[in-house]
């Protein structure tokens, strides 16, 4: 029997999940998703080529893997027709090598009514949500109401589906919502909903699966299997900075909820986390950068949303949100990517504990999105040279190096890899792979 290994993002998400995983695709037999849907946007480079994929694992460029989107995931048919049809463009048949499991649910069009609509009721208090019917879909999973894929070759479906958008058309009316306004790419809810019900008959094309059995099956076989989380920790249900989260379980766990695998199953945890700290969408973020440090951050990074094209929020690294992230997911190893982004500045700075309230602490506290948090900083040199070229780790500069040994000593977890450019092949190793 062999073991899961998990990779997710330790921060607010775009850490460059989709690169690591594509990267490390090689080394397993299958790539599986477990938690998230189409507001993740996971982007992959090779070949002078940028591929961005939201609901379909990132092993999909490599023909000779299985992809699974677990039970954990959401499905969005029309933003899954879309995708597929993309890859078909690439020469990439999905068909051949994707499977999804019967218990994903489904986000119907109004679902991203609602999130519309519930965002509007929020005022200044919105979430910054993607928009992609996240939360309304997993509320309905909760409520015991939502539809899921292997609901759509029921000959009742039809009628499954006008009852639930029925009742989503209420609760947004009682809201105050104009559902009638409200458009999905320019569309009505009346026009979306043909490319939705075409969207369903993509997914028909694919393998439905028990996911739960075939994954443990495949382990059995000896099969090694990545899970690929979305979002991450600091975006988590439970642990993340709540009410500004995502609706799923991004961390370690949500593997075993989200594919149906045993806690004893995981093996190596795989966190990425970039040399700096970007944020999409509100909440806090102690150590952004509200200055020019921060704009060059974002431009030099070309920090834009893969999924929305919003421009995220820059900062430091925070080492407290780090340690936490080690801690509740369990990190063996951590791969850090973009310090390239930084390559140009007379110093890097790392938050090492907050200021909360006057009381200084290196834990985040309950009071995350409502105490004043200062973050303390340390300076280090920097590099102040290209890294392009680089082809092993002991090559890089010594100052960020010193850097990354900073975050190793301050973690507990080593720094098994470093990624520096968005191309698959830029990843240098300073720790041998442990699978
Ligand atoms: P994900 O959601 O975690 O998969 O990350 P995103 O794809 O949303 O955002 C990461 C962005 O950084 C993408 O544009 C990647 O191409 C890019 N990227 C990944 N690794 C590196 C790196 O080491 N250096 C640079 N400069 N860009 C990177
Ligand atoms: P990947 O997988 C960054 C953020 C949104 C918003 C909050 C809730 O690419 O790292 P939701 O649509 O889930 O209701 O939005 O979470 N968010 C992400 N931020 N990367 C993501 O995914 C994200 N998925 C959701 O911006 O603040
Ligand atoms: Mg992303």
């Amino acid at each position: 029997m062999t073991k899961i290994d998990v990779l997710l993002g330790l921060q607010w998400g775009d850490e460059g999940k989709g690169k690591i995983v594509d990267m490390l695709t090689p080394g397993y037999d299958v790539i599986a998703r477990f938690n998230g849907g189409p507001n993740a946007g996971h982007t992959i480079e090779f070949d002078g080529k940028k591929h961005v994929l939201h609901i379909i694992p990132s092993g999909i460029f490599h023909p000779d893997k299985t992809n699974i989107i677990g039970s954990g995931v959401l499905i969005e048919p029309h933003i899954f027709q879309t995708e597929i049809e993309g890859l078909e463009e690439r020469g990439v048949d999905a068909t051949k090598n994707l499977v999804i499991s019967k218990k994903t649910h489904l986000i119907l069009p109004t679902h991203r009514m609602m999130d519309a609509a519930n965002e509007q009721a929020k005022g200044k208090g919105k979430i910054g949500s993607t928009l992609k019917g996240i939360g309304p879909a997993y509320t309905d999973k909760v409520a015991r109401t939502g539809l899921r894929v292997g609901d759509v070759l029921r000959p009742s479906f039809g009628s499954l589906y006008a009852t639930l958008k029925e009742a989503h058309l209420r609760q947004a009316r009682s809201l105050g919502f104009d559902t009638e306004a409200f458009r999905i790419d320019g569309l009505g809810l009346d026009e979306y909903e043909r490319l939705w019900m075409q969207g369903l008959d993509c997914l028909r094309r694919f393998r439905f699966v028990d996911s739960e059995y075939l994954v443990n099956e495949l382990m059995a076989d000896g099969k090694r299997i990545l899970a690929e989380g979305a979002q991450a920790m600091m975006l988590d249900i439970d642990f993340g900075t709540y009410p500004f989260v995502t609706s799923s379980s991004t961390i370690a766990a949500g593997v075993c909820t989200g594919l149906g695998v045993a806690p004893s199953a995981i093996g190596r945890v795989f966190g990425v986390t970039k040399a700096y700290c970007t944020r999409v969408g509100s909440g806090p973020f102690p150590t952004e950068l509200h200055d020019d440090t921060g704009k060059r951050l974002c431009e030099l990074g070309h920090e834009y949303g893969a999924t929305t094209g919003r421009a995220r929020r820059c900062g430091w690294i925070d080492l407290p949100a780090l340690r936490y992230a080690c801690m509740v997911n369990g990190v063996t190893d951590l791969f850090v990517t973009k310090p390239d982004v930084m390559n140009d500045f007379d110093e890097v700075k790392m938050c090492t504990a907050y200021t909360v309230d006057g009381a200084e602490t290196d834990r985040i506290p309950f009071e995350y999105c409502t105490a004043a948090i200062e973050p303390k900083l340390e300076s280090f040199p920097g590099w102040r040279c290209s890294l392009a070229g680089t082809g092993e780790y002991a090559s890089l500069p010594g100052a960020l190096r010193a850097y990354l040994d900073e975050i190793e000593k301050r973690t507990g977890v080593r720094v098994t890899a470093v990624s520096i450019s968005p191309d698959r092949r830029d990843v240098l190793f300073k720790h041998a792979l442990v699978q």
